[in-house]
């Protein structure tokens, strides 16, 4: 494997000093993009994209030919997980995934196991070609569901404005959450385990639905799988651990249980003040965010003037990645990404010349 030639991302996650703010963007490769409908449309659909490796790397290198971005990341999705426990994932036009089977009830939930890996082989398939295109220009971020959100898409067994189902579930059958939720962290410390063997330079838990639970069920219950999960990971074929990063979306009130839950990095939404974020950790993790996505399609002013403003309220110290507080909304004009990421490089250096 060639070395890196770009490492700043993976230096902002070990806390090093960088000589700017690396910077990528959640759905970095998606629907915005011109030449991402183009392939989607060549594969027939999302999923028939997502599990044909060569096509998953072409898209995965899309937003990086494009941008000077500092991080790929898979092209795959969260969902690959519960399908190939057996729940027949698919996506219905227009209307967000949906699963055949759901797992609302005990007899379902008893019944599910950890799926044999050779099942997801096309991810790891898909990481080992990234990895040889990318060919060193910038590490691949690996990532998987976090126990909890997966459990709510496989309990509702679609998508949901409030997972009303699973929230009930929490209080009244906690034990029967726990059970799904365990076998989850399993399944999905074997599937991270696969995707640093096969490359993965750094990887990520999106807990999307996290901060819909109370915070005590979401202490007992989303984060305490995902410290389970961090601490089996197995290192590198380098030997070294690999950077982790953990975003749960309306988090920030929980920033202090969330940065010590053992990830190097804490990914924040938009709704959380960055530097009281910074003065609250301090230098105990790396913080990652947290542009409101919208704010992409607004004016190209706009997006240059926000973007500063989150850099300045970032600060200087090491420990940085630029990011949006969610991913990349369909219709965001590519200029304004462009003018984004030009716009954290250039301000970013500038702080620290006047630092
Ligand atoms: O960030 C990236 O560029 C990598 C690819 C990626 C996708 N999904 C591709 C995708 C990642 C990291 C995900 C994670 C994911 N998937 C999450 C967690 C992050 C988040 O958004 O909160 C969740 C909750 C899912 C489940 C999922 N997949 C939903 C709810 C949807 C439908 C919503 C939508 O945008 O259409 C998907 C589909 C999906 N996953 C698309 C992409 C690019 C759009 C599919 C298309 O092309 O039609």
């Amino acid at each position: 494997m060639p070395s890196l030639r770009n490492d700043t991302f993976l230096r902002a996650l070990r806390r090093e000093a960088t000589p700017y703010t690396p910077v990528w963007l959640m759905r970095q490769a998606g629907r915005y993009l011109p030449e991402y409908n183009a392939t989607r449309a060549r594969a027939g659909s999302f999923l028939a994209l997502a599990k044909t490796p060569s096509l998953a790397t072409e898209v995965t290198l899309q937003p990086l030919d494009r941008f000077a971005l500092d991080a790929a990341i898979l092209f795959s999705d969260i969902l690959t997980v519960p399908d190939a426990m057996g729940l027949g994932l698919h996506f219905a036009e227009g209307e967000g995934p949906r699963f055949s089977r759901r797992t609302a009830d005990e007899a379902a939930i008893r019944a599910l196991a950890v799926p044999d890996m050779s099942a997801l082989r096309y991810v790891f398939d898909a990481v080992r070609e990234i990895k040889r295109a990318l060919d060193g220009r910038v590490p691949l971020i690996g990532f998987a569901g976090s126990p909890f959100t997966l459990a709510c898409y496989m309990i509702e067994g679609a998508g949901s404005a409030d997972f009303a189902t699973v929230r009930r579930m929490a209080y009244a059958r906690p034990d029967l959450l726990q059970r799904l939720v365990e076998v989850n962290a399993r399944a999905v410390v074997a599937y991270l385990d696969e995707q640093i063997a096969a490359g993965a330079d750094a990887v990520m838990l999106f807990d999307t639905w996290g901060g819909l639970l109370s915070a005590g069920a979401y202490r007992e219950i989303s984060l305490a799988s995902m410290r389970r999960v961090l601490a089996a990971l197995k290192p590198a074929p380098d030997g070294r651990p690999v950077p982790t990063i953990v975003f749960t979306k309306g988090g920030g009130h929980w920033l202090d249980a969330i940065a010590s839950c053992g990830a190097s990095c804490v990914g924040l939404d938009w709704t959380v003040d960055l530097a009281a974020a910074r003065a609250q950790v301090g230098a105990r993790v790396a913080l990652q965010g947290n542009l409101d996505p919208v704010v992409l399609l607004a004016d190209r002013e706009t997006v240059v003037r926000e973007a500063e403003a989150t850099v300045r309220a970032a600060g200087t110290a090491p420990g940085y990645v630029f990011n949006l507080g969610h991913g990349i909304q369909p219709g965001t004009p590519p200029e304004n990404v462009g003018a984004l990421v030009e716009a954290v490089h250039r301000e970013s250096r500038a702080a620290r010349a006047s630092a």
